[in-house]
């Protein structure tokens, strides 16, 4: 199937505050590259005004026409959505991205956020430039998302129905599971993993860990720790309790950290740098870009003194602290870590 030059589509369920701003959205199936086919059948039907990003509201005649037109096209999947679109309360969208430029809008925003949580795309696959500005800070209940500024409102009329809103969180992003469950991950606390993680097959999330959007893990991993917003795990690896890895979006940082396959970050540990396949880190450890720390070879013997980060693409090394001298000394592996099979095969 030939593929259009659209970068993403999604049709979608948006919240509106008291001023009638989408202030979120919910797209049951995003797209990403779709087929000329399938554009050729929408834009014959809605299109944005300049023909390029933005988004179209749907109302019940664009709706009806849509889903003709797509089931016209074979894609009975999509017109089925729309149909049951078609009576529900919420007000309907449709969002092109004909390119990846920064976010415009809410809806943009969202559809990004999907893409990266359907695992359409990687993180830093898609251009979040100025995303923050975009998000609106919401209030997370058990009626949805509520502006802040309609918030005292709500909580009045709620407590006039006898009712009590529940304030899950108040903040830019929603969690993840709300909007989509990838396949084969287990999620302990759910509010843990934000909209825009990418969780691939056989991840597991304890409680203690957390995943921040733009981020994520490749394959089977354990996740007991931080994974801040830009840091991607690979396949196999375990962050320990409580570790963290440093992210970029605060504290001055800029170096984009990844963990390898294989690696291992022991509980309450850290790391500044990219670590390479195979690594651990002691538990307890942080690891910074600058730290100084004896290199040995696998006799032990020193072999010079070097800043952490001339070590990031080197792979199956144990950084820890030596507890007599208290300095830090990394020094090859002899056996790598695994995850725990039982555990990882059953997600
Ligand atoms: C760093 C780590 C991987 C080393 O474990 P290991 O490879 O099994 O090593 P051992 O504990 O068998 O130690 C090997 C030798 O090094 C010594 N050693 C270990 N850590 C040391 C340290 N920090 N300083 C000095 N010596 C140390 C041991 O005493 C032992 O000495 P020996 O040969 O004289 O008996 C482990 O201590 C660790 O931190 N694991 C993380 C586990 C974790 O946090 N998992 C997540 C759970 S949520």
């Amino acid at each position: 199937m030939t593929s259009s030059n659209v970068h993403s589509i999604g049709f979608g369920l948006a919240t509106e505050n008291s001023k009638g701003e989408i202030i979120e959205v919910f797209y049951p199936q995003p797209l990403l590259a779709p087929s000329e086919t399938l554009m050729e059948a929408i834009t014959a039907v809605c299109k944005t005004e300049d023909g390029g990003n933005g988004v179209v509201l749907l109302d019940s005649s664009l709706l009806a026409n849509l889903q003709s037109a797509l089931s016209a096209a074979n894609q009975a999947e999509l017109a089925s959505v729309l149909d049951k679109f078609s009576i529900s309360s919420k007000t309907a969208i449709f969002c092109i991205l004909k390119e990846d430029s920064a976010p415009a809008n809410v809806a943009e925003a969202y559809l990004k956020l999907h893409l990266l949580s359907h695992r359409l795309v990687k993180p830093h696959g898609v251009n979040l430039d100025g995303l923050f500005a975009v998000l609106h800070n919401l209030a997370w209940t058990n009626r949805g998302a509520i502006d802040l500024e309609d918030l005292p409102q709500v909580q009045l009329d709620a407590r006039l129905n006898d009712e009590l809103l529940e304030i899950m969180s108040v903040d830019k992003f929603p969690k993840m599971s709300n909007y989509v469950m990838p396949k084969g991950v287990r999620i302990a606390h759910t509010a843990r993993v934000r909209l825009g993680a990418y969780l691939g097959e056989g991840t597991t999330v304890m409680h203690e860990g957390f995943v921040n959007f733009n981020a994520g893990t490749e394959g089977p991993a354990m996740i007991e720790g931080r994974i801040s917003a830009g840091v991607m795990v690979g396949a196999n690896s375990d962050l320990g309790g409580g570790c963290s890895t440093m992210g970029t979006l605060s504290g001055g940082g800029k170096t984009i950290i990844t963990v390898g396959n294989n690696c291992l970050i022991g509980a309450n540990a850290g790391i500044g740098i990219p670590l390479a396949d195979g690594c651990i880190v002691e538990a307890g450890l942080y690891v910074t870009a600058g730290t100084k720390l004896d290199l040995r070879d696998n006799t032990g013997k020193h072999i010079k003194t070097c800043k952490a980060v001339e070590l990031s693409g080197v792979e199956n090394l144990l950084f820890r602290r030596n507890s007599l001298s208290g300095g830090v000394e990394c020094v090859p592996l002899k056996s790598s870590v695994s995850l725990n099979a039982e555990l990882h095969g059953h997600n």
